[in-house]
């Protein structure tokens, strides 16, 4: 997690630097701090967000056309003021920021506190400050040198960026672990955790690689090298998305722009790839594979949070159409595991960044054991769509708010656009009922766009239930995805505890929980169990708990029962958590606005969690 950002040119580094930490908010947002150069280093840091350092900085001399800058998510040390980064090194001549985990730093700690070396912070970024300086030191080598030396000591994940006031027109960055992209300016060279701070100054971008080193001159060409020493020549892309996507667009927060930009951002992923009148569905990104999977022994889908989710639908949709075995693994568990994988299986590793440690040690980990691994990611260009073997993006445009909402739909849609051409493929459909299908996923956007219309019946059941300290989301089959999802949102945003359930196991254990202060949501849609979901409801009535349900339009039966109801479109069973979700989005949204929470950036939360 952190995000950071870092200029060298000709330009006032500051408000590049400080307009580059806002947008890396997302990444987290315990602490801020910048360091610039302008004869002298200096470094200012506070406890908090970016918008406090952007005041504390405001009577001091921030001048200088180069500098690093960094936003917070705290791992070694709680998230104040001398924990912030940049940190200097003892001397104060270096200044450094990262984002990852050196794992050996109690290691060097004691190494360098032998050597006379002090600390002020508890971070393991400041012994590599300190290593740094040391290095120099020693050796008499230029900063490049000590970098290069110094990691090679270091075991551990990074993304870090140092400059230093003996060589002001140098930025020194390297990564192994943790994302990195360097823009390349006329003049100048911007660096950045994603593209996102660099992407209205220039589309010309390199995504840095592990174990690369990368050094940045005032007037040079970039030069980049293994830390093994090796020259690489820097592969120059050019980036294709618009600013646009990156402001609020007139919503309140990014959450809530998001929530609506799913009738677009479903599109997007569908386009080019689900033709229904050809009855044309085609992945182009995994092509080469479709017999692997079509053969595959099993499939295990591997993610983390609301990813996660996504491929639990994935797993009822490929066994339902293709009639492939599919697991469901926790990335965080699967690593740790010993699981029972062959050349024969397929391992789909979904992401919305495509940065998330746990995910990216569980594909080395399959890649190991020789799976074939695929990726579901957003963001083009990231880790997990570098490391797999091959994959399909989502295409859902840069996502923002800390809780996902745009990219789960879109990594369904991906899924089932899977699924749905495996089951072609290994003939487990028959082909009327595949153009239906075909047909009827076409038609989700506009349906997603008539659920969002909803006349404000989810802010009125927020306004009704703000208050409550629990919540309980329950559904089955391809709706007890839906109320995983659902109540995660809720107790992201708005902190209040909720818990997702399979409605038939209620009676196992949640149902102690039920009285006339505990709302319960169901995701009571038509299909086979209806009548199932719908003795659940009646269980909990009579034990006076509140029922909020989301059913298919025209549903009667339900809306006698249920206090409240949220109505969407007739669709496929397998396409109802395409709809099903938004409202469970919503609902979320507006108690956590109510309850004066901070939507787009919840406390404690990231939306990239790059370390373990
Ligand atoms: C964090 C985010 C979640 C996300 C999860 C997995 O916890 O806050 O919104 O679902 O990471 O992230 P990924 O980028 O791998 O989908």
């Amino acid at each position: 997690m952190c995000g950071i950002v870092a200029y060298l040119g000709s330009k006032d580094a500051y408000p590049i630097l400080i307009n580059g930490l806002y947008k890396l908010e997302y990444r987290g947002y315990d602490s801020a701090g910048v360091a610039l150069i302008d004869n002298k280093l200096s470094v200012y840091k506070t406890k908090g967000k970016v918008s406090k350092l952007d005041k504390f900085v405001e009577d001091k001399n921030t001048n200088g056309f180069i500098g690093i800058a960094h936003t917070r998510w705290a791992t070694h040390g709680e998230p104040n003021k001398e924990n912030a980064h940049p940190h200097y090194s003892m001397n104060k001549k270096i200044a450094i920021i990262h984002n990852g985990i050196i794992e050996n730093y109690p290691t060097l700690k004691e190494e360098l506190k032998g050597r006379g070396y002090r600390f002020d912070s508890e971070t393991d970024t400041e012994v590599l400050a300190n290593l740094i300086e040391d290095v120099m030191h020693n050796e008499s080598c230029s900063l490049q040198d000590a970098v290069l030396i110094a990691l090679n000591q270091v075991v551990g994940a990074y993304a870090l960026v140092v400059i230093s006031e003996e060589e002001p027109d140098m930025l020194i960055a390297a990564r192994k672990g943790s994302p990195m992209v360097i823009g390349i300016g006329d003049d100048d060279y911007y660096i950045a955790s994603d593209a996102t701070p660099i992407i209205e100054y220039t589309k010309n971008v390199v995504y840095m690689n592990d174990e690369e080193i990368a050094i940045l001159k005032k007037g040079q060409p970039l030069k980049i090298k293994t830390i093994a020493n090796q020259d690489k020549t820097p592969y120059v892309q050019e980036l294709e998305f618009n600013l646009n996507t990156l402001e609020k667009g007139g919503y309140e927060h990014f959450m809530l722009k998001e929530i609506y930009e799913q009738p677009s951002s479903i599109r997007d992923s569908l386009r080019g790839r689900l033709r229904a009148k050809e009855g044309v569905v085609s992945l182009g990104g995994i092509v080469d594979f479709e017999q692997k999977i079509v053969h595959a022994n099993k499939i295990i889908m591997i993610a983390c949070g609301t990813s996660w989710h996504a491929c639990l639908v994935g797993e009822y949709l490929f066994e339902d159409l293709a009639r492939i075995p599919v697991e469901v693994e926790y990335a965080s568990e699967f690593r740790y595991r010993n699981p029972i994988i062959t050349e024969n299986d397929v391992v789909i590793a979904v992401s919305q960044s495509g940065e998330t440690a746990d995910t990216l040690a569980a594909i080395d980990l399959a890649k190991e054991k020789g799976a074939t691994v695929l990726g579901v990611c957003n963001v083009v260009g990231s880790s997990i769509s570098r490391a797999t073997h091959a994959g399909s993006y989502t295409h859902a445009g840069p996502e923002i708010g800390v809780a996902s909402t745009k990219a789960f739909t879109a990594q369904v849609t991906v899924l089932t656009m899977m699924a749905l051409r495996m089951a072609q493929l290994k003939g487990t459909i028959p082909t009327s009922r595949f153009m239906q299908i075909l047909h009827e996923m076409e038609a989700i956007p506009d349906k997603v766009e008539e659920v969002l219309n909803d006349g404000g019946v989810a802010q009125m059941i927020a306004e009704k239930y703000k208050d409550a300290t629990n919540f309980l989301y329950l559904g089955r089959g391809y709706n007890f995805p839906v109320a995983l999802e659902g109540a995660l949102k809720l107790k992201e945003i708005s902190y209040i505890h909720a818990e997702g359930y399979p409605a038939a196991e209620m009676k196992h254990g949640p149902i102690a929980l039920i009285d006339k202060n505990m709302p319960v949501v169901f995701i009571a849609t038509n299909n086979v169990i209806y009548e199932k979901v719908v003795s659940n409801i009646q269980e909990v009535k009579a034990r006076n708990g509140k029922v909020i349900a989301i059913v298919t339009k025209g549903d009667k039966v339900v809306r006698g029962l249920a206090d409240y109801v949220i109505e969407i479109p007739e669709t496929e069973d397998m396409l109802v958590p395409l709809l099903a979700s938004i409202p469970l989005q919503k609902l979320a949204y507006y108690i956590a606005v109510m309850r004066g929470c901070n939507v787009d950036q919840p406390r404690n939360l990231a939306k990239s969690v790059t370390v373990e």
